[in-house]
C-alpha cells in the first residue's frame, strides 16, 4: 500500500515536472534511459567492453562482457548525493588477477560448492576441475566469471543482453549449456537479473551473481553496522569445507536468525569467520517475492532483494584481507568490507536428494529472476 502510494506520488511529480517543462527539451532528453559503451582493455585478441546503463533518476550500473561483471552500481543516498555501492577494481587487470574474489561476476555453471567436483546423473558420473580445498566452487577453474560473454544492448536502452554457450564437457559438466542473462536497469531504480538457460544433455545448473555490496558508498569501511533481514526459518548446516551436511537447522535462537531486521555485526562473532551459509527461503510460491533486506542507516541507503530462487548465500566478505591490489580508488578492502547476497539454489545440489532439483534436462527451459531494489529512508 506504501509503495503504491509512492509509486502515485512519483509519477504524478513525473508528470507534473513532464508538463512545466515542455519548452526544456535538454532536459527531458536526459530524462530517458541510456545505454552506452565503452572499451576496458583486451584479453589476447578480445576487446573487453563496459557497458553503462543510466536510467532518468541518474542511476547508474556498469556491466562487462568479461564475466558479466557488474563493476559499478551508483545510486543516491538520502541527501541525493550518488555513491557507488559495490566493491571492483578500476581496470580490467585487477579483474584478471588471481586473487579475485568474484567481485560481480556472473556465477556458473552451478553457484557455489560441488562436493568433491563430482556427481551422478543416470548412472553416470561427471569430474569437475577443482579449485577449492578439493571441491568445485562456482562452477570450476575457468567459470562463467571467466568468459567473455556476446553483449547486445536492448531496445529502450534499460536493458543488456549477455550470451554464452558452455561446450559439452566445458569444466566437466555435461551437455551444451546456452546461458542468456538480461541485466535490466529500472526506472524506480533497481537491477534485476533475469537468467535462461537450455541443454542437450542433463547438467546441474545453479547461475547467479557475485556483487559485493556496501551501500554506504565507501563511508564505512566495512559492514558490520548494516542491518539485514533475510525470510528464512532455516540454513543449510556445513562442515568445516562448507559443504553442506544435509541438514537443515532452525534459526531460531541463533545467530543465524535474521528473520527481525539486525546489525550483521551483532551475532556474528558467534559464526566462525563470518557468515557464508545459504538460507532456506520461506516462500509463498514461485514467483518474485521479497525475500531480504539491507540497511544502511548512515547513507539511508537501503536495498530489497526479490527473487524467484529457494535460497539465499549471504556472504559477509569473510576472506577478504585488505591485501587486493588495484581495487577502485586504491581502496583497502579490509575483512567485511561488503557482503553478498546470491540467489541461489542449495550448494551441493547435485548430491543432495532432498535439496531443490538442479538438474536441468533436454526440452526444460532454466530460468530465474532476481531483483536488487535501491531506496532511501
Ligand atoms: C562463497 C565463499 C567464497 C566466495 C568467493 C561465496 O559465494 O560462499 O565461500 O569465498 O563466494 O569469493
Amino acid at each position: 500500500m506504501k509503495k503504491q502510494f509512492f509509486l502515485l506520488l512519483t509519477s504524478a511529480s513525473l508528470c507534473l515536472f513532464a508538463c512545466n517543462n515542455q519548452d526544456k527539451t535538454k532536459e527531458t532528453a536526459a530524462m530517458t534511459f541510456q545505454l552506452t559503451e565503452q572499451p576496458f582493455g583486451t584479453i589476447n585478441n578480445d576487446t573487453v567492453t563496459q557497458y553503462t546503463l543510466t536510467n532518468p533518476n541518474g542511476m547508474q550500473v556498469r556491466i562487462l562482457n568479461y564475466g558479466g561483471t557488474v563493476t559499478n552500481i551508483l545510486v543516491p543516498d538520502k541527501n541525493k548525493t550518488m555513491g557507488d555501492v559495490v566493491l571492483g577494481f578500476d581496470s580490467l587487470a585487477g579483474y584478471l588477477q588471481a586473487g579475485n574474489p568474484y567481485f560481480g561476476c556472473l556465477v556458473g555453471r552451478y553457484g557455489n560448492r560441488i562436493a568433491k567436483g563430482k556427481f551422478s546423473i543416470d548412472g553416470q558420473t561427471y569430474q569437475l576441475t577443482l579449485n577449492n580445498n578439493g571441491n568445485t566452487l562456482h562452477g570450476g577453474v575457468q567459470g562463467l566469471n571467466k568468459v567473455i560473454w556476446k553483449a547486445t544492448k536492448q531496445a529502450g536502452d534499460s536493458s543488456l543482453l549477455l550470451t554464452y554457450t558452455s561446450k559439452d564437457g566445458d569444466q566437466g559438466f555435461p551437455g551444451n549449456l546456452s546461458v542468456e542473462v538480461v541485466y535490466t536497469l529500472t526506472a524506480d531504480n533497481a537491477l534485476q537479473i533475469s537468467y535462461a538457460a537450455t541443454t542437450d544433455k542433463a547438467t546441474p545448473v545453479n547461475l547467479t551473481n557475485h556483487c559485493y555490496f556496501n551501500l554506504s558508498g565507501g563511508k564505512e569501511n566495512t559492514i558490520l553496522n548494516h542491518e539485514v533481514m533475510i525470510q528464512a526459518d532455516q540454513y543449510t548446516a556445513v562442515d568445516t569445507l562448507l559443504i553442506p551436511t544435509g541438514q537443515l537447522p532452525s534459526v531460531k535462537g541463533t545467530p543465524f536468525d535474521f528473520t527481525v531486521a539486525k546489525a550483521i555485526g551483532k551475532e556474528m562473532s558467534a559464526v566462525k569467520g563470518g557468515y557464508d551459509h545459504n538460507w532456506v527461503l520461506n516462500r509463498k510460491g514461485n514467483g518474485l517475492e521479497k525475500i531480504a533486506t539491507a540497511y544502511d542507516a548512515g547513507s539511508g541507503r537501503l536495498m530489497e532483494v526479490f527473487t524467484t530462487e529457494p535460497g539465499l548465500q549471504f556472504y559477509t566478505g569473510n576472506f577478504l584481507d585488505g591485501t587486493l591490489q588495484g581495487t577502485k580508488g586504491n581502496t583497502i578492502y579490509p575483512q567485511h568490507a561488503a557482503f553478498c547476497m546470491e540467489t541461489q539454489h542449495f550448494p551441493d545440489g547435485p548430491n543432495q536428494p532432498s535439496f531443490p532439483n538442479t538438474i536441468l534436462k533436454p526440452g526444460e527451459k532454466y530460468s530465474s529472476v532476481t531483483r536488487y531494489q535501491f531506496s532511501v529512508k
